[in-house]
């Protein structure tokens, strides 16, 4: 592939996966003075620690300037990788401290994972839907993606063990807790039964978690990697309880895995950045996200119940959608007639901004779906906006009946 005619370049077959993020040109579509958006999947900014944050950096570069501004180990910043493994413990996920790597963001971890499993056309299997960021993670490394089917608690063992069956898969990509785009979680009894039968098949898993922590009434189940520590590698982030702005993240795998991804981090960025790293151990080592985290489970708990209000008042019948234990987005399922990625210029018209359920969709896109995310709005905004958004729905099935 040329880079254009003139150009002496020529792009690597890889660079034709690399296709512009539908959500990034939707968001230029909505981010449009006046419109509602329910579209991003930012986290709410007033949940962000600017005060403890200004003192960590300040007492950072009092105490250790030289060394914070230093290149650094590719593994990470030991104290704050013997923390994520305290903290993984209380989880029920056992690991030393040296199986932790900090990464810049889960999302590079999803990169590193990429690099180092897969073959051009080998299969990954993935939820349908999934986290967009992941299949333009794994589209470069050409696999063949296969989107495992499910229902409101994640995906179906059945369907799982079928996919696997049919292509010697290298990993199975999933989120059990308050997933992206969807909102839904993994049970106790699935959680057990699909870590079960992946093991009996051998069937490795990528856990991702950036959301575990956002629960609104009880903790979600034990994940998945504490189950089979062996055959299952975790990504977890401080994008979440924190700040994204950090890209702080990282990956926990089996040792045998360990070693590459540190080689592939080591290419890829050499160290995530020293300073961040010691900044965010230095405001989470006395115990500040057991007080700061239950601070944003509130707030985004009261915004997904008046959005569920709203959409109770506001849609009109024949449209589903779930009720999220926790997280930030929740899923509607529009009559089947009805394509979400046509209404959305509507929408925007009328002042209010989702995002399309399609994209999620590794294959065999749903077309009458979206995801609403209920963090970034107030409760009046909500009212509005999901207002607008039963009148465009409304309008749509009438031209449809
Ligand atoms: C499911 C999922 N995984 C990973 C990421 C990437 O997060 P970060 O790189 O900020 O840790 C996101 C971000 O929205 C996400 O929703």
């Amino acid at each position: 592939m040329k880079a254009d005619n003139t150009s002496p370049f020529r792009m690597a077959r890889r660079a034709a996966q690399m296709n512009p993020s539908v959500i990034r040109e939707i968001l230029k579509l909505t981010e449009q003075p006046g419109v509602i958006s329910f579209a991003g999947g930012l986290p709410a900014p007033e949940t962000f620690p600017v005060e403890a944050m200004r003192e960590a950096c300040a007492r950072v570069l009092r105490d250790a300037p030289q060394a914070a501004l230093q290149y650094a180990a590719s593994e990470g910043y030991a104290p704050l990788r013997e923390w994520v493994a305290a903290d993984l413990g209380r989880h029920g996920l056992r690991v030393d401290a040296d199986q932790v790597l900090v990464t810049t963001g889960s999302q590079q971890g999803l990169d590193l994972v990429a690099k180092v499993l897969i073959d051009a056309g080998s299969t990954v299997l993935v939820e349908a839907p999934t986290y967009l960021g992941a299949l333009q993670a794994f589209a470069p490394m050409e696999p063949r993606l296969v989107g495992v089917a499910g229902d409101g608690e994640g995906p179906r063992i059945d369907a799982m063990a079928a996919a696997a069956r049919a292509a010697d898969a290298r990993f199975f990509y999933l989120l059990p807790n308050f997933q992206n785009p969807t909102g839904r979680s993994m049970g106790e009894a699935r959680r057990a039964e699909l870590v079960a039968q992946a093991e009996a098949i051998g069937l490795p898993l990528l856990e991702d978690n950036p959301y575990g922590e956002l629960w609104f009434d009880d903790p979600p189940p034990t994940g998945l990697a504490a189950r089979n520590p062996d055959g299952v590698i975790y990504l977890g982030s401080f994008s979440k309880v924190l700040a994204p702005g950090l890209r702080l993240g990282y990956v926990v795998a089996p040792r045998a895995i360990a070693g590459k991804l540190l080689q592939a981090k080591q290419a890829a960025d050499l160290h995530t950045p020293g300073f961040n790293q010691r900044v965010v151990h230095e405001v989470i080592r006395d115990g500040f996200l057991d007080r700061h985290v239950p601070t944003i489970r509130a707030r985004y708990k009261a915004q997904r119940d008046a959005m569920l209000a709203a959409l109770d008042r506001h849609m009109p019948p024949g449209v589903r959608w779930n009720k999220p234990a926790g997280g930030m987005f929740l899923w509607v399922e529009l009559p089947a007639a009805l394509d979400a990625t046509r209404l959305l210029p509507r929408a925007v018209e009328r002042g209010v901004a989702f995002v399309p359920g399609a994209p999620f969709f590794a294959e065999g896109p749903q077309a009458n779906t979206l995801r609403l995310s209920y963090v970034t709005a107030n409760a009046a905004q909500i009212e509005t906006g999901i207002a607008a958004l039963g009148a465009v729905v409304r309008v749509a099935l009438e031209d449809v009946a």
